[in-house]
């Protein structure tokens, strides 16, 4: 599929210039039509009847499992359903058993919710060990080598940073925290469908994902991927409907994975149209998503790096599909108030959720950063309006 096809499937693309895939992407028509097509004709509970409208949605959500587990190289029980990456990170900060004087390996370049699950764990005894990355937001596996002792329990990076597009070697991550024999999370809030992600390739024990971002999933979707040699040690932390085998009036035995760790009634609409996404992402085809990511954030990083005034962050060889950047001068909020109000283009602006990695760029005292993060779905002409409309933010108000 081509650019003009997938934009052909986004309305919502005729009505704004929409640069901020990293927060969440617009849905395509195909993904919106399998959640309707559910509502429509089959919006039955899941794994709970034994009429063929309920068989029917457990199969689709069972088809979705399969697709992910594809896509990342895994085994469809690996995969539990949570209700974004958040979910999934925390999953593991209270299911998996950390005891006092375990530790943990954090970048310090993380998105809150790869970073805050941790910190909270201090309370319980579990050491935090921060590594800090370099100015451009670039994480060097000699510090993380150089920390890992037999105390550590879990190293947890982020696979490209939500804030400054720094793109981490989790393969060469992977490599030492395995050879280390500790455990290993990957969250790949922004990579997942902007880049093949292969789990054994990356040794990850743990991959937190969403479904509404590169993978052009619904709101409310997301999941997390784990090793099925551990996925019997995480202890579910949503116990109820659809986690237990048996119940007696003290005890209660569990169901097998992943089943034991989705208690309650789930996203199945959002888990169908996740599904969707997959296929969808299959018809564009990785490699082509890859490609033209590169070529847009190449041109995008160059030309706003021309700007008068303007100031760039992370690495030109280390970012992937996003730039973050400000005008000096100008308050970040405003760059992204004007681009909105002038050209429809929509920008994040601030902290990211991520404001030890604002601090760590030197942004901090600025108020943030205006973030353009793109997807397949971006044209060149998006961008050179952006481009257009920046230079004439700095030449009336820059200094
Ligand atoms: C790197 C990273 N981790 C975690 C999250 C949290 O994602 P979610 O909103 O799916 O919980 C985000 C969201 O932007 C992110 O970029």
């Amino acid at each position: 599929m081509k650019v003009a096809d997938v934009r052909a499937d986004i309305p919502f693309l005729d009505e704004v210039i929409y640069i901020d895939a990293a927060s969440t992407t617009p849905t395509p028509q195909p993904v919106v039509d399998a959640m309707c097509e559910y509502y429509y004709h089959f919006n039955s509970n899941t794994g709970r009847g034994a009429y063929r409208t309920a068989i029917k949605a457990t199969a689709e959500v069972r088809n979705t499992r399969e697709k992910l587990a594809k896509f990342i190289n895994s085994d469809p029980m690996e995969i539990i359903f949570t209700k974004n990456t958040t979910e999934a990170i925390n999953l593991v900060g209270h299911g998996f058993k950390f005891e006092k004087g375990d530790s943990i390996i954090v970048p310090n370049i993380e998105h809150h919710s790869n970073l805050l699950p941790w910190l909270n764990l201090q309370k319980k005894g579990i050491n935090v060990n921060i590594i800090k990355s370099d100015e451009y937001g670039r994480v060097n596996p000699a510090d993380i080598e150089d920390t890992i002792d037999e105390t550590t329990k879990l190293v947890t990076v982020t696979h490209v940073s939500n804030s400054i597009g720094s793109l981490l070697p989790v393969e060469e991550i992977g490599k030492i925290v395995k050879e280390n024999n500790s455990y290993y999370m990957v969250d790949a809030a922004q990579s997942i469908g902007h880049m093949s992600l292969d789990v054994k390739k990356i040794k990850a024990d743990f991959v937190a994902s969403p479904g509404h971002k590169g993978l052009l999933g619904p709101v409310g979707t997301g999941f997390l991927y784990c090793n099925q040699e551990i996925i019997e040690d995480l202890e579910p932390i949503n116990l109820g409907g659809g986690t237990v085998l048996d119940v007696t009036e003290d005890d209660f035995k569990l169901s097998k994975v992943p089943g034991r760790f989705e208690g309650g009634t789930q996203n199945i609409s959002g888990i169908i149209g996740l599904g969707g996404a997959v296929d969808y992402l299959n018809r564009i085809g990785m490699e082509k998503i890859e490609e033209h990511g590169k070529k847009l954030t190449k041109f995008m990083y160059n030309e706003i790096k021309e700007i008068e005034n303007s100031i760039v962050y992370g690495h030109p060889e280390a970012i992937y599909d996003m730039v973050g950047f400000n005008i000096s001068g100008v308050n970040c909020h405003d760059v992204a108030k004007i681009l909105d109000e002038q050209k429809n283009i929509c920008v994040r602006s601030g902290m990211h959720c991520a404001i030890p990695a604002i601090r760590q760029i030197g942004a901090y005292d600025l108020g943030g950063t205006v973030r353009a993060s793109i997807h397949y779905y971006n044209t060149k002409e998006e961008i050179q309006t952006l481009i257009d409309t920046l230079e004439e933010i700095s030449r009336y108000l820059g200094n």
